[in-house]
């Protein structure tokens, strides 16, 4: 039994009169202990497929199973068990802490309301044990400072730490680096991979940076999402030598311009067309790329919405053009 499963997510937003639908058909698993990463442009809907895992807000239709049960029917403790154990990094440091507590507090409540440790001396050791863990050492040098005191990176760790006081077996990591400081984004990730490898935490990692996501997912796992639709998914390696979808290879091509940690191949540049991205309430009729890109053939690509096939033994892409044994 996989540990997170969806299937044929759906989340639409009313607003008055009118419904807009932000995520469709959204399938995804994720075993104990992996890493999933979700890469798209911004608005594609990350966030709200990261709120909906970590119970933060509801599904309008599909199946979200967490450790076998729906969610969406979870009651009393089975509901304070799920609420526990998945927690979510959210992007902003500086709105995720309270200004007026200690990080000790910050740390030891979580401890004493799920855990039951009233000890103080055991708190404290707890606490200190949480701050290495998360990289904030000297341990006395953090415990009784104040939120205002430290750094976006600093914070973040505290938020990481507060986390996993509440011994947690899944966390969604929504683009916890991008407020943070080019040259600490690194070393707060290789925390998260090592927090990984000592508490078998499994992870849904959102990024709207392609590089950022290799570096994470390397060796797990990836989908690329678009429009609030998945059109790659698959091995991250894969999918970042060979991409098979003209979007994920467009994105590549955008990430490697930016950084240095995808090499550059001049023969596979790949650029959409330069017209504006479609909004969710006017999504293009057959592929919702089509408008965008530069190989859309015309009567296949604006009639036919493509089902996600599978493209080989370690990929699925939902292309047209895209050959592949079927599902
Ligand atoms: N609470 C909400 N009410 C209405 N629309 C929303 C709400 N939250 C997000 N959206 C819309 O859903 C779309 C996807 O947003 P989001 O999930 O935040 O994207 P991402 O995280 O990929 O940038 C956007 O068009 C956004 O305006
Ligand atoms: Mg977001």
């Amino acid at each position: 039994m996989a540990l997170v499963e969806l299937k044929d997510i759906v989340k639409s937003f009313r607003n008055g009169k009118t419904e807009t639908t932000v995520l469709r058909g959204i399938d995804l698993k994720i075993e104990s202990g992996e890493t999933y990463c979700v890469v798209g442009e911004s608005g594609c809907g990350k966030t709200t497929l990261g709120k909906i895992l970590a119970g933060l807000s509801d599904y309008s239709g599909g199946s979200y199973l967490f450790e076998g049960k729906e969610v969406s029917t979870l009651k009393g403790e089975e509901w304070k068990h799920f609420r526990q154990k998945v927690q979510m990094i959210h992007q902003n440091p500086y709105e995720s802490l309270n200004p007026s507590m200690m990080v000790f507090d910050m740390i030891a409540n979580p401890l004493r309301r799920h855990k039951g440790i009233k000890d103080t001396g055991r708190l404290y050791s707890e606490v200190s044990r949480l701050l290495e863990v998360v990289g904030l050492t000297p341990v006395d040098d953090f415990v009784d400072k104040y939120p205002a005191f430290l750094s976006g990176g600093q914070r973040q760790r505290v938020s990481i730490a507060r986390i996993l006081a509440l011994d947690p077996s899944f966390i969604v990591v929504d683009e916890a680096t991008s407020m943070i400081d080019t040259s600490l984004r690194i070393s707060l990730l290789t925390t998260l991979k090592e927090i990984q490898e000592k508490m078998d935490v499994a992870y849904f990692f959102i990024t709207h940076d392609l590089a950022l996501g290799k570096y994470f997912a390397s060796g797990k796992k990836m989908m690329i999402m678009y429009l609030g639709q998945v059109v790659e998914e698959g091995d991250t390696q894969k999918i970042v030598s060979s991409p098979a979808h003209p979007y994920t290879k467009a994105i590549l091509t955008a990430a490697r311009g930016n950084t240095g940690i995808l090499e550059e191949k001049a023969e596979d540049r790949f650029e959409l067309l330069g017209v504006d991205i479609p909004s969710f309430s006017q999504i293009p009729s057959g592929c919702p790329l089509h408008p965008r890109c530069p190989l859309a053939v015309k009567g296949l690509c604006d009639v036919r919405n493509p089902e996600m096939h599978r493209l080989d033994d370690s990929r699925l892409v939902s292309c047209l053009l895209c050959q592949g044994d079927q599902k």
